[in-house]
């Protein structure tokens, strides 16, 4: 248990809660999940499921019919032909890295994962023995995984890389030059690759390119995506991993050891998300109204004196830089949630290399999010950085 990590998002949570319970007024920018609701139609899809008795056990890996459509909505977002036995689905996206880890990887064997990236990568990598080795992620690499880097970092105990686009917390996407060069080097030194795409239906400016999709991929990746964060569909744990079928075979006695299904109806419920056109103008809108926030909150940001903000090209937060304002991020980050009332997350929360930054999620309306900034400057104005010894 001592190698295990945990997440920044749900301490400062609490810690926010705590202060709204005193009577404090907090505005969350700490917590990555869409503020809408999940879109109505998929509700009611869910609902007559349950109607119609879907309230039972499914196959491990998921109901087939369901691994069927959601092989047919991989192979319309990346060319890629899916079987469905390649599919598995999971109560929430995470398990995916997690069976990665316990069905390839043996203690002593290097994994690596972005820093900053999302805490739970170097966490679970830690837990199960492995080695976590962070790629920087560099904002003055538009926040892109940099393959020279990476290549120097791969080992002949190199297992697994974990690559995420667009990333939480910085925003940051590969490009298909990026996709392509990474797809060599994993085929050259026989690199698995766990592809984290859970924002990418969360891009602002150009396509998703998914490394999936890279000619060789397909053999030697898992695809890690769910409905969380496209669909504002969080809590209903559904997620899925997409991988070769021996690797699939493996996940699905994982499953039959742990959750044993992913629930019934939030199955039912992803083939409307996938499959209805209702679902796909409400990701649109989702999207559109992301886009307005994630252009007012930069725009907002690099007004702050000190504060230099990069326009992330997807997922729902901005990692600004906020060396010039003299604070460290730690000491920043509390005294914004202690005196201002704007709760955020220090950069250090995602890995070493987010040090100078804070992480704020967007998922939040303009009027909040305006709320924060205007605090945020006032806060930087009023309060000079504490003197560290
Ligand atoms: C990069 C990234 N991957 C995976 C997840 C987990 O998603 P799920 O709800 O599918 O478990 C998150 C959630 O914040 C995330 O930010």
């Amino acid at each position: 248990m001592g190698s295990l990590g945990t997440e920044g998002a749900f301490e400062v949570l609490a810690r926010a809660k705590m202060l709204e319970a005193q009577g404090r007024d907090i505005v969350h920018l700490e917590i990555g999940e869409p503020d809408f609701a999940t879109p109505a139609n998929i509700v009611e899809a869910a609902y007559a499921a349950m109607q119609h008795g879907a309230t039972h056990y499914t196959p491990a890996g998921g109901l087939w019919e369901v691994r069927e459509a959601t092989a047919r909505y991989v192979n319309r977002r990346t060319g890629v032909d899916v079987e469905p036995g390649q599919v598995v689905l999971v109560p929430g996206s995470k398990n995916v890295l997690h069976f990665a880890l316990l069905s390839l990887v043996e203690p002593g064997d290097e994994v690596i994962y972005p820093d900053p990236g999302y805490p739970i990568y170097s966490s679970l990598a830690a837990f199960v023995g492995a080695r976590p080795v962070p790629i920087p992620i560099r904002e003055a690499n538009h926040f892109r995984l940099d393959v020279d880097e990476l290549r120097s970092l791969v080992t002949d105990r190199t297992r697994l890389l974990i690559v995420n686009t667009p990333a939480n917390p910085t925003g940051g996407a590969l490009t298909r030059e990026d996709c392509m060069a990474v797809a060599e080097l994993a085929a050259e030194r026989d690199l698995v690759v766990v592809t984290d795409e859970i924002y990418g239906r969360l891009v602002y400016d150009g396509d998703h390119v998914s490394l999936y999709s890279m000619p060789g991929m397909a053999e030697r990746t898992i695809l890690m995506d769910g409905m969380s964060k496209a669909w504002a569909a969080c809590g209903w744990r559904l997620g899925w991993g997409v991988m070769p079928l021996e690797l699939a075979q493996r996940f699905e006695k994982l499953m039959i050891n742990t959750s044993s299904c992913a629930a019934a109806f939030t199955q039912y419920a992803a083939v409307e998300a996938f499959e209805s056109p209702d679902s796909d103008r409400a990701v649109e809108s989702m999207r559109a109204e992301f886009k307005r926030r994630r252009d007012f909150v930069v725009e907002g940001l690099n007004r702050i004196p000190g504060v230099r903000c990069h326009l992330p090209v997807g997922a729902f937060y901005v990692f600004p830089n906020i060396e010039e304002t003299g604070w460290n991020e730690r000491d920043l980050a509390d005294s914004l949630l202690n005196d201002a009332g704007v709760a955020c997350l220090w950069g250090t929360a995602f890995g070493s290399y987010g040090a100078g930054h804070l992480r704020f999620s967007y998922a939040n309306s303009v009027d909040n999010l305006q709320r924060a900034l205007e605090r945020f400057a006032a806060h930087l104005a009023a309060t000079p950085a504490p003197v560290r010894a």
